[in-house]
């Protein structure tokens, strides 16, 4: 199967035509679908799976995923807000703190979450402030893996979680505090390649668990990481030979825990990056010697993965398809910002390209409008979701972009 093969190409292009470019469209039933794999790879009867909602913050989606009965994984105080306001309850979200403030400590806590505490530091302040609480403790697994340097959470080049070693000072500010740590957490890293770097992750937590006393222990969150497909040809990572290893590993874990607990999951990407395109209009050709450049009327604020990670997203030329062109040119597709780094794609073979073409950038669900800013002042996307519950009666939800006044309005606060 062509991965993207895009079967719905009339669709996009009547999106385009009826919302205009650029345009963040998602596909709610996609969504639907990979929330019910993402759950089908595990045979073990009590997994939690935690939307990490950094990757896209979309209200719909939230609502979508919240209907399937998905939590939450926040790691802001609007994060934990908007999670509430679409619908999620207080115990269906667990906050996961990094180097926050005493008033967001306090904000957040007045709403009711689960806090995941990442260093003694924030530890002994929380057990201060509120002595008695649940709580869960976020590990370093030392385990260093992840598609890019910037997005590796283990091991000792990154800031995130409580050294293994300072087990002892983490349980002792939690006596002194009367804490109970319900939850124990890692997350190693983002677009992890390899299961195996999972799974070591994994141990080196369940490792710990073993050798200290946790009486009160509810789950062990083993984070996010899962990878989807960017490239055609990419490898596939087979995650049911992974659900059925890790439920083995976690089932004989229990056994020798004396109790049942929950294994959990905080998957962002996987649940959202292939539900989402970004929709672009070509408005230039030119050349620069040799090189074919085709400029976009989206840029690097709006999908700022190429430029930040080198990642590669897939570019169709959808009104191409249309006309059934079979062939394919080498382009650099660029964007409307004033960065030589603007950059979608360098030396990309491409169905050839007229200016007015419809053009769609892949797997652009996750971390793609979440990232996004206003440089050069130009405003973010609408987004558009389908929902196409029953396959039938299609539901459609619009978020309008600004317009150039409503956007100087914003920045004059008016
Ligand atoms: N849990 C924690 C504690 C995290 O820090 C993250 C992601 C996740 C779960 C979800 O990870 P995922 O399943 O999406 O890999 N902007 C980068 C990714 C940054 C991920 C940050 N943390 C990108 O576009 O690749």
């Amino acid at each position: 199967m062509d991965h993207f093969a895009l079967k719905n190409k009339e669709q996009l292009l009547d999106l385009a035509v009826r919302h205009g470019t650029p345009l963040y469209y998602y596909d709610g039933a996609r969504v639907r679908e990979q929330y019910k794999l993402f759950r089908s790879f595990f045979s073990f009867p009590h997994v939690g799976v935690h939307y990490a909602m950094k990757a896209n913050y979309n209200p719909t989606l939230l609502r979508i995923l919240c209907e399937e009965g998905c939590n939450i994984d926040a790691v802001s105080h609007a994060e934990v807000l908007l999670a509430l306001q679409v619908g999620f309850r207080s115990s269906d979200i667990m906050y996961t703190s990094n180097m926050i403030s005493d008033t967001e400590m306090q904000a957040v806590a007045a709403l009711g979450v689960l806090f995941n505490i990442d260093s003694l530091s924030r530890l002994e302040k929380f057990g201060c402030a509120f002595p008695g609480s649940r709580v869960c403790l976020r590990f370093n697994p030392e385990v260093v893996t992840g598609h890019h340097d910037n997005v590796k959470t283990g091991g000792d080049e990154t800031k995130f979680g409580i050294n293994l070693r300072n087990i002892d000072s983490a349980l002792a500010i939690c006596s002194q505090y009367g804490l109970r740590v319900v939850g124990v957490h890692e997350h190693a890293g983002s677009g992890i390649p390899e299961t195996v770097d999972m799974e070591a992750g994994m141990s080196a937590i369940l490792r710990l668990v073993t050798l200290s006393r946790f009486p009160d222990l509810e789950f062990v969150d083993f984070g996010g990481g899962f990878k989807v497909l960017y490239k055609p040809g990419e490898k596939v990572v087979d995650y049911f030979t992974f659900g059925a290893s890790v439920s083995a590993m976690f089932s004989s874990f229990c056994s020798s825990f004396g109790r049942e607990l929950e294994m959990r999951f905080e998957p962002g990407r996987f649940l959202v990056a292939e539900a989402g395109y970004l929709l672009v209009t070509v408005n230039t050709l030119k050349y620069n010697g040799d090189r074919r450049i085709v400029g976009v009327d989206s840029g690097f604020p709006q999908l700022i993965r190429p430029m930040f990670y080198g990642a590669y997203h897939h570019i169709t030329n959808v009104s191409a398809l249309i006309r059934s062109d079979v062939e394919v040119e080498r382009y650099d597709v660029v964007g409307n910002i004033c960065e030589t780094g603007d950059r979608f794609a360098k030396d990309r073979m491409i169905s050839t390209i007229s200016e007015g073409d419809i053009l769609c950038i892949h797997t652009a669900g996750a971390y793609g409008f979440a990232m996004g800013g206003v440089y050069n002042l130009r405003a973010m996307p609408t987004e558009v979701v389908i929902d196409s519950t029953d396959g039938v009666t299609f539901v459609e939800f619009v978020r309008k972009g600004l317009s150039a006044q409503e956007l100087i309005d914003s920045v004059l606060s008016k």
